[in-house]
């Protein structure tokens, strides 16, 4: 496995695989790995020849009072991880690599559904995201990109900023949806996880409960009202929503599917987790 932080140690590894005719799996993180990014790597393997997994915690997309200095960076970790994984390039440029002073990168334009949930908790927050997922994919022109339903508003961005990107004859990029990794308990796998205390994980774990129960029911109402009764009341609820996977309009159950989405704090731990509800 190659470690590359520089760009060019980046496009020379490409050039060579692409010179074999090789396929390249993408899966794009911000580190502190694990099972569910492992799972990522894990379906990028059986799909692509090469794997390649970014490891770069982009300032943009942190709002001033958000956790990233605090965000975990555990690159030795990660590495050995990736390594086992037999992933072919770990690409871990610095701030300076993605960001060069006084270049102006393209900046894609955020539908309308970036603004709500988490856009609207975090402002900024996915102009910063599509910002760098456009920057990577111009680096690495992967032929399969890999993100997680976990973050449900973040894949309908980029499903549309692929989509984009395809109708304007860039390397044209497939993407891949994986399926949320969670912990027995049903805690949704997050590398903010670790700041959760023991007494804290209850009301964590309230968060999957509430969606697993309300997504049994047959009405919006009764969804909604089931979820809201399972959360944990030391939980600090942001939303609780049933909402259309690609626009993130509140919706009914329908013929289409649907999205049952939570955001919550758990003390000073953000966390989010959904459910997909398809009726079909
Ligand atoms: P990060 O939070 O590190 O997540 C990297 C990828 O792993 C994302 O696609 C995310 O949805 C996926 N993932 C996280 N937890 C998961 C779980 N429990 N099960 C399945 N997949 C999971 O998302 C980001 O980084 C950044 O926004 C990024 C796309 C890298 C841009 O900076």
């Amino acid at each position: 496995m190659i470690t590359a932080h520089f760009n060019l140690e980046l496009s020379g590894a490409l050039s060579s695989t692409r010179g074999k005719g090789l396929t390249i799996g993408f899966v794009p993180t911000m580190g502190a790995l694990h099972a569910g990014h492992l799972k990522l790597v894990e379906r990028a393997k059986q799909i692509s020849d090469f794997v390649i997994v970014s490891i770069f915690v982009n300032p943009t997309q942190f709002g001033a009072n958000e956790d990233f200095d605090r965000y975990p960076r555990t690159l030795d970790a990660d590495a050995k991880l990736l390594a086992s994984a037999e992933v072919d390039v770990v690409f871990a440029p610095s701030v300076q690599e993605i960001y060069p002073s006084g270049e102006q990168l393209e900046a894609p334009s955020a539908p309308a559904a970036a603004s709500r949930f988490e856009g609207e908790s975090r402002p900024g927050h996915f102009n910063g995201m599509l910002l760098v997922v456009n920057r990577l994919l111009d680096l690495v022109e992967p032929d399969f990109a890999f993100f997680g339903q976990k973050d449900a508003q973040q894949v309908a961005l980029v499903t549309q900023l692929i989509a984009d990107r395809n109708a304007r004859g860039r390397h044209h990029c497939h993407l891949v949806v994986v399926e949320t990794v969670r912990e027995p308990s049903g805690l949704a796998m997050s590398s903010r996880n670790r700041f959760l205390s023991n007494e804290q994980l209850p009301i964590a774990q309230s968060l999957s409960r509430a969606l697993f129960a309300g997504a049994t029911l047959p009405t919006r109402g009764q969804i909604l009202e089931r979820a809201k009764a399972e959360i944990h009341p030391e939980a600090k609820l942001e939303y609780l929503e049933l909402v259309d996977p690609i626009s993130f309009e509140p919706t009914e159950v329908n013929k289409n599917s649907a999205l049952l989405i939570v955001a919550a704090k758990v003390g000073n731990v953000r966390l989010l987790d959904n459910v997909i509800i398809d009726r079909k």
